[in-house]
Formats: structure tokens, sequence, C-alpha cells
């Protein structure tokens, strides 16, 4: 694509041989990415708020509450905290999640910390934002396996969500309704954000922020290439690319059956097309690509750099961009489980 080929074009010169001069360093990274934020304040434009909208407390609450319970699932058992642990880094550290009835999902189950800042969500980018994410693994029936109307009856027979939903929309005359749930699990998630890593700290002035083999890795990760689609504030999550754009890996990581974004826009071009994989915290997500086949972060690079940038790194050059790596790991977001609200005689009982 044109994107790719001009980042390729951009490569600055390679670096002396001797320490890594700070200044210049954070020069050439800061014209590629940002640090985290530490807030977000408002959720960019999206399908229901083409002007964008502000978060707001009585949203996170009701979100948090959403995402952690397992009742927003047909068989009351998976939440989305099932496959998007907030304690593992966002994600289930499986290789393809388990969902309803112990499916086995086609796909691995990416952080949905700092998901906010990715310009579309799944691996093939299919849903523009996260309130239209939301919606999927609901009915997704080797996810939640469940349906708008159970949702929607399922909350409304709990008073303790009515209110909930109430003081979050107060300006709406039935609050409780799918695209407010999305709305508000949205708004939960846009909290899920990782700031102050390593990097960031760096970015932002601190020159021992990252030692020496961390400083080597960054400016191997910039100047062989990587930085063509892995840059931004998610270090990647920004655009598209053929995984395999050299040389395909073997079926073991990219299985034939999942051709990616050619099933959303059904274009020759999109064949085995994905999401550049946003790296924030990715030494905490094993294992690696849509497939989930590679639990080593180090062979992960070393496939990266065969099947997209065409050269051989150096085992040297290998372990310092994982350091570098390693430096994406932000400050996890703490959050206190919430109570959730009582079931009465009306909810609707697990069911398989
Ligand atoms: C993708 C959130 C439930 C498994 C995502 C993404 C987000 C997210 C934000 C996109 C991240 C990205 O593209 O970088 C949620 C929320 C849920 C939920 C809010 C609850 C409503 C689940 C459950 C499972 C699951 C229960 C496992 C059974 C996955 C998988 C993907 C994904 C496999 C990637 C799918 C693909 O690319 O086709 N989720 N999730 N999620 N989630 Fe969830
Ligand atoms: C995925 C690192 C170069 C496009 C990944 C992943 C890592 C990584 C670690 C897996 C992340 C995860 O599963 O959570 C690197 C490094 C590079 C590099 C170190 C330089 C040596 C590139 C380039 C492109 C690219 C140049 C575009 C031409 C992608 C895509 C994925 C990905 C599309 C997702 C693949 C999938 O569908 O599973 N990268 N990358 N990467 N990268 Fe790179």
């Amino acid at each position: 694509s044109g994107a790719l080929a001009l980042g390729l074009a951009a490569f600055p010169a390679m670096a002396q041989e001797g320490g890594l001069d700070a200044a210049t360093l954070r020069a050439d990274a800061a014209a590629l990415f940002e640090p985290i934020p530490d807030k977000v304040e408002a959720i960019r434009k999206s399908e229901i708020s083409p002007e964008g909208h502000k978060i707001t407390p009585e949203k996170v609450d009701l979100g948090r509450s959403l995402f952690f319970d397992p009742r927003m699932s047909k068989s009351g058992l998976i939440s989305c905290q099932t496959c998007h642990n907030a304690g593992l880094g966002g994600a289930d550290g499986l290789p393809t999640s388990i969902g309803h009835g112990w499916q086995k999902g086609p796909r691995n189950a990416p952080t949905a910390f700092n998901s906010v800042f990715n310009v579309a969500q799944f691996w093939d980018g299919r849903a523009p934002d996260l309130a239209e994410q939301a919606k999927g693994p609901l009915q997704a029936g080797v996810e939640m396996h469940n349906t708008p109307e159970n949702l929607i009856a399922t909350l409304k027979s709990m008073p303790g969500y009515e209110a909930m939903f109430k003081s979050a929309f107060p300006e709406d005359a039935d609050p409780v309704s799918f695209q407010n749930f999305a709305h508000a699990v949205e708004q939960f998630e846009s909290t899920l954000i990782t700031p102050d890593g390593k990097f960031d700290l760096f970015l932002k002035g601190d020159d021992n922020a990252m030692n020496e083999q961390e400083k080597r890795g960054l400016r191997a990760f910039m100047d062989t290439g990587c930085t063509a689609c892995h840059n931004g504030v998610n270090v990647g999550g920004q655009d598209y690319y053929p995984f395999g754009v050299v040389a395909k890996p073997g079926a073991d990581v990219l299985p034939a059956g999942d051709t990616g974004r050619f099933q959303v826009t059904k274009t020759v071009d999109d064949e085995y097309v994905f999401r550049a994989a946003p790296l924030r915290n990715v030494a905490l997500t094993a294992p690696y690509f849509h497939s989930g086949a590679v639990w080593d972060l180090k062979e992960a690079v070393q496939i990266m750099s065969s099947s997209q940038i065409g050269t051989d790194l150096t085992p040297d050059q290998v372990d310092d961009i994982v350091a570098f790596l390693d430096t994406l790991t932000g400050k996890q977001p703490q959050i206190v489980h919430p109570i959730l609200p009582l079931r009465t005689e009306q909810t609707p009982r697990p069911a398989p």
C-alpha cells in the first residue's frame, strides 16, 4: 500500500556505533509515536455520536458492572472479563478464545486495554468503534450467545440496573437499551488505558527511563522498518497490511481459512490483510498473532522480520527489539470488582 511504501522509504540513517544520543533518539521516536495520555476525556466520533461524546462517571460505573457481569451471557457464565481479563493484560492468554458451550473461537482475543486508540476494532477492523464492537461478542454464538431481547429482559428485571441506566442516561425516556449497553461498555473500556510505561516516560523526557539495550531496541525497531506499520500511540492498530507482505508464514501461524480483511471488504487485494497489531503491553499478552500460534515474543519478532520486512535480524537485534517491546508495558488499570445488582424472580435463568 502507499502508506507502506512511504514508511519504508523514510528510514532514518542507521545510528552510529557506541551509546545512543537520547535527545536524537527521542526526537526520531516523537515523530512516529505518542505517549499514552493519563486519561481519555471523550470518546471520538462514532455512529451513535457524530460529534463525539464526553465520558461521565455514571456511564463508566455502569459499563464496569456490565463488563464484569456473567449474566450478560446466555449461560450466565461468560463476561467480557472472561476473555479480556483485567489481571492478564486485558486478554485471556489462550491461543484462541473459549466461549459458549466450551466452543473454541477462530481467533486470539486481543487486549481490551488501550483499544480506544485503535482506528477500528478486531484483527480485521470490522467494527468501527468500541460501541459497535461490544454488540458483537454479546451475540456471537461462540462467545456469549445472547440476544438483545434476552439481554434487555435480564437488565430490566433488576432494579439495580434500572437505576444505574437511569442515572447514566438521564435524558433518555427508555434508558435500558442495547445501544446504551454498548455505549456504557465503550465508556468503561476507554478507562482501560495503561500510561507511564518506560517508553512513555522516555518519550516524555526521562533519559534514564530506558536502559541502553532498550534504547538500541527502539533504534532497531525504527531503523529496520517495523514502524512502517507499527506506529502512533498504540504502536500499531492504525492501518491494515498483508500478513506475509514479503513471505507468507506457515499455515500454523497463518491458517488458510482466515482471510482477514477480505471477509470484510470482499476485495482480492485484502486477502490475508490484517490490522497491524497494537503492541502496547505485548509482553503480557502471549500467545501472539490472530491465530495465537506463537508463545514466544522473540519468535513473533523473528516471524515479523521474515514475513514483513524481509531481512534477517541478527540475534542481538532480536533481543534488543524484545527488550524495547517490554518497555511498552504500562501502568495496569486498578479495578475494584463491582458488586453486581441482585437478581429477581423475573431475571431469565441461565440457559444452555
Ligand atoms: C475482540 C471487547 C467479550 C473474545 C475484542 C475487542 C474489544 C473487545 C474491544 C477488539 C480489540 C482490538 O481489536 O484490538 C469485548 C467486550 C466484551 C467482550 C466489551 C463483552 C461485551 C468477549 C468474550 C470473548 C471475547 C466473552 C471470548 C469468548 C474476543 C476475540 C476478539 C475480541 C476472540 C477478536 C475477534 C476478531 O478479531 O475477530 N473484544 N469483548 N470477547 N474479543 Fe472481546
Ligand atoms: C503483528 C512486531 C514489522 C504488520 C505483530 C506482532 C508483533 C509484531 C510482536 C504480534 C502482536 C500480537 O499478536 O499481539 C513487529 C516487529 C516488526 C514488525 C518487531 C519489525 C521487525 C511489521 C511490518 C508490518 C507489520 C513492517 C507491515 C508490513 C503486522 C500485522 C500484524 C503484526 C498485520 C498482525 C498479524 C496477524 O494477523 O496476526 N508485529 N512487526 N509488522 N504486524 Fe508486525
